[in-house]
Formats: C-alpha cells, structure tokens, sequence
C-alpha cells in the first residue's frame, strides 16, 4: 500500500464540497481549494510557515477596527483590489482604480468652482472636464463625489487641524457635463506601517508610498457609477505605487496657470469621465 500523494488529498478534499448546493459558492471553493493546494504543494510549504501565514492572518484581523481595515490594506498591497477592480471595469468607461480607507459618504454638495479646501490646505488647483456617456453625448446630473488629502497627505478623518469635510464636495453637471472645481494640488502619502502589512512591506524590500491623487466616485442615473483617481503626473510614485492603483489613462499634468487663466488658482488640471449604460 502506498502512501497518500498531495493530489490524492486535494482530489478528496474537492469531492467533499463538490455537492455544495449553490453553484456559485460551489465554484468559488472548488477554484479556492485548487490553487491554495497548488500553492502549498508547489512551494513544499513548511509547517512553521504555515503557521507564521496563521499568525500573520490573525495579526491582520487583530489590527482591524473601525477606523483600520488591515485586510484591505492586504488586499492593496498584494494588488488583490486593484485585480479585482479590472475584472468588473466596464467597456468603453474610464478606468476605475481603489476606493481606499478614507471615503466618507455625505460630504457636502458645493455649488460649481467652490474650492473644497483652505488656502493652509495647498497650492491652489483648478479641476474641471466633462463627463459624458460612451458615445460622447454629455451627461446632464451627473455627480461627482471628490475627496482628498492636504499638502502634508493628511485627509481631514486623520488631522485634528482640518474641519469635518474638508477637502471633499460633491458636485452636480448640468445639461453640457462640465464640472470645474477648486482644490489644492495633491501630494503623496504613506500607507500605515505599524501594523502586519508593514512588516510584510518591509520583508519584500517595498516602500509604502501611494501616488499623489484626488479620488473621485462619478455617476449619473441609467448609469454605471465609477469610482477613480487623477494622478499627479510629475510625482515619483507614479511607477512604484504600494497599492497598485496607478493607470496610465487617469494620469494628468498640472500645468501652471496662464494669463487667460482664472487668477486664483496656481495649477490647472482637465480630466474628462465616461461612464457606460447601466
Ligand atoms: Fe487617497
């Protein structure tokens, strides 16, 4: 009689949740217990990796609560979130990338121009575009929910200086989908370290920095909703970024204000959105 091989195990594991009722639950397993069985058995994982992977999980789940998400931060730093954004990203629509921790719902509607900042908050930043559906025809209420950090990289939820909803409006199109709104120019900023996802950051050699950015969530009715980023197009994290967010088609330069410019602003940026039919 010969000893069980790894294939055997995972062909008998596989038949146990082979009659799991719902389809759907039924692939996920199957496809989980197949590659989480290849991987142990490709690499010949160690029991003490085994349990150093259970500790590292159980520290992650320890660091969480509710204003820390270390799974999430997982997720991005492994690219996890950013994979799953280009699975479910809609033809034909600007490109989604990460939500990140640091949304918050209900920020105030502004009227179109305001600045959503304080002059301490940056250099001040013109915003505006258009947004429109896939075959170019303007997308009158359409809303645009933006939020970022100051120049020190700080959002308003993490610096005690800021006021509530600073730098984060929503704004609404009209019948021409434009948008233009005042902020300041973003800066980059570190992911939190203190916690697993740092250790594992540091073990692989990787920095924590994210690109600079202003995040946007752009939707209109009868459509499907994006969620996504203008990068800064001279920050050194455009390539490097820790979480994986950058694309090419959100990145955008900030060119410096002209004479023909409004004279408020130092920066100016254009970035034009397309959402798909629902
Ligand atoms: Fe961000």
């Amino acid at each position: 009689m010969s000893a069980m091989t790894p294939q055997q195990l995972t062909k008998q594991v596989l038949a146990a949740y082979a009659g799991t009722p719902d389809p759907r639950l039924r692939e996920l397993l199957t496809s989980l217990i197949t590659h989480l069985h290849a991987f142990a058995t490709e690499t010949g994982l160690t029991r003490q990796e085994w349990l150093a992977a259970v500790e590292f999980l159980t520290a992650t789940g320890q660091k969480c609560d509710a204003e820390r998400q270390e799974f999430i931060l997982l997720s991005d730093v492994l690219g996890f979130s950013s994979l799953v954004d280009l699975i479910n990203a809609a033809d034909g629509a600007t490109e989604c990338t990460v939500l990140g921790p640091f949304y918050v719902p209900g920020a105030p509607t502004r009227a179109m121009g305001e600045q959503i900042g304080r002059p301490e908050d940056g250099i001040p930043t013109l915003v505006r575009g258009r947004v429109t559906d896939a075959a170019g025809r303007p997308l009158d209420g359409a809303t645009l929910d933006v939020w970022q950090s100051n120049s020190d990289g700080l959002y308003d939820t993490q610096d005690p200086q800021q006021p509530p909803f600073n730098l984060r409006g929503v704004f609404v199109t009209g019948p021409d989908g434009g948008y233009h709104f005042r902020t300041v120019r973003p800066a980059s900023y570190p992911v939190p370290v203190d916690g697993p996802v740092g250790d594992l950051l540091r073990g692989a050699g990787r920095h924590n920095w994210r690109a600079a950015h202003i995040h946007l969530i752009v939707s209109a009715p009868g459509h499907r909703p994006v969620t996504t980023h203008i990068f800064d197009a001279e920050n050194p994290y455009l390539d490097s970024d820790t979480v994986f967010g950058v694309k090419d088609s959100l990145i955008r330069p900030f060119r410096p204000a002209g004479p023909a410019d409004p004279p408020d602003v130092s920066y100016i940026t254009e970035m034009d959105f397309v959402l798909a039919a629902q």
